[in-house]
């Protein structure tokens, strides 16, 4: 049975990862889920799955050599996929160093700790070890507005916030460990991610948890700002691709086809709120676009992601399935019948952080 290690499980993209992982190989696989618990990780995610016999979780932070060591030395590890980072942009503009404690010596460490598991005495690597290294698209800048200009696996890497080169930073590791050591890894760059247990810090969750509770709703500048928005499921499912039919050593781009403006996506979400609430709601009369407030722009903010996953379909046949109309009805259906997880995760520590933020 392989087993997996998973860094970062218990937030949102890592357990969404995790829940389409058991779906998908349900008893075949094993699955490690190592996370030290920040404010963005929450058990809650897995509560579902805790049980399984196929399934543990290893209270660690990834910084902690002798903890990852040890994890290495007590199981037969064949794969790794690395979540756990700071990924929050707002976050690394007020506090840069931790986003490169985390996202930078956390990733050596592991790399470390895997290669020494994994590397047999002449260079070479036990058989079918992988390690795929989850990445963004924020590694590469800003495009113009201009909509043909797409981000390729080749295009420069060019980030702007504390985050972004962090994570960039985290890249060029993996890619150092697989050009000197030959490491057998991947990396993926993936654009905005949405879907169920989201911490509501980022756009999609802030703008729906914000709307149901009748408050304003910020856009930074103009809002005119472009994401390029994939639901979570179907990044869960191209990690899976790369590791199964993609080449060892390569860069792989995500993305969902599904650019829109910060407004369009604030609008659509109203919208659609609309749609499924029932008019008996007393929520509903509240939820419209006099909700909408524009704020200072973010520092350094970039203008425009998109992602040209031509690579990853040609060598893999992977394409985002799920189309937004979709994939947001999904997400405002988890958030409608998960109230009491929205409302524990924004009690405490989030309300210091959003009166600080949007003071
Ligand atoms: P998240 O903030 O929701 O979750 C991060 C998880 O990592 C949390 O469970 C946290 O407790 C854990 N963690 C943080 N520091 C740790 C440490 N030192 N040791 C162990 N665990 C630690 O993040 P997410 O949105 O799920 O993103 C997951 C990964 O995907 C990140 O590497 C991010 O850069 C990347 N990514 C995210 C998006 C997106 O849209 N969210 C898009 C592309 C790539
Ligand atoms: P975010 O979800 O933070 O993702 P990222 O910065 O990694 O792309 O933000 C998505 C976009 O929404 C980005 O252009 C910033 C913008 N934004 C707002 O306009 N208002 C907000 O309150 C937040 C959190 C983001």
């Amino acid at each position: 049975m392989r087993t997996y290690l998973v860094t970062g499980g218990a937030g949102f993209i890592g357990s969404n990862y995790i829940h389409y992982m058991f779906r998908k190989y349900d008893g075949d696989i094993r699955i490690i889920n190592v996370d030290c618990l920040t404010y963005a990780g929450n058990l809650e995610n897995l509560r579902d799955i805790e049980q399984r016999d196929n399934y543990s979780f290893v209270k660690a932070d990834i910084c902690d050599k002798e903890a990852i060591d040890r994890i290495f030395s007590e199981n037969d590890i064949d794969r790794v996929v690395h979540f756990a980072a700071e990924s929050h942009v707002d976050r690394s503009i007020r506090d840069p160093e931790i986003f490169v404690r985390t996202n930078v010596l956390g990733t050596a460490v592991l790399l470390n700790a895997a290669r020494k598991a994994w590397e047999n005495e002449d260079g070479s690597y036990k058989e079918d070890k992988k390690f795929l290294h989850v990445s963004t698209d924020e590694v590469y800048g800003s495009l113009p507005d201009d909509d043909s200009a797409f981000f390729y696996e080749t295009s420069p890497v060019d980030p702007h916030s504390p985050y972004s080169a962090s994570k960039a930073s985290s890249d060029m590791l993996v890619k150092a460990y697989i050009d000197t050591y030959r490491f057998p890894a991947n990396i993926t760059n993936c654009s905005n991610n949405y879907g169920p247990y989201q911490f509501p810090e980022k756009l999609i969750p802030l703008i729906i948890n914000n709307a149901l509770n009748g408050k304003k709703l910020p856009v930074y500048g103009d809002g005119r700002n472009v994401r390029d928005w994939l639901y979570v499921d179907d990044h869960a499912k191209a990690i899976d691709m790369v590791q199964e039919k993609g080449r060892l050593g390569e860069r792989y781009n995500i993305g969902g086809h599904n650019e829109k403006q910060n407004i369009e996506i604030i609008k659509i979400i109203l919208q659609t709120l609309n749609e499924m609430l029932p008019d008996s709601d007393p929520r509903k009369s509240a939820i419209n676009e006099s909700l909408i407030t524009y704020v200072e722009d973010r520092k350094g903010h970039d203008r425009r992601y998109a992602i040209a996953p031509d690579k990853i379909k040609a060598d893999t046949g992977w394409y985002p399935e799920t189309m937004f109309k979709d994939g947001i009805r999904l997400t405002i259906k988890w958030y409608f019948e998960h109230e009491d997880w929205m409302k524990n995760v924004t009690s405490g520590d989030y309300q210091k952080y959003y009166q600080e933020m949007y003071k």
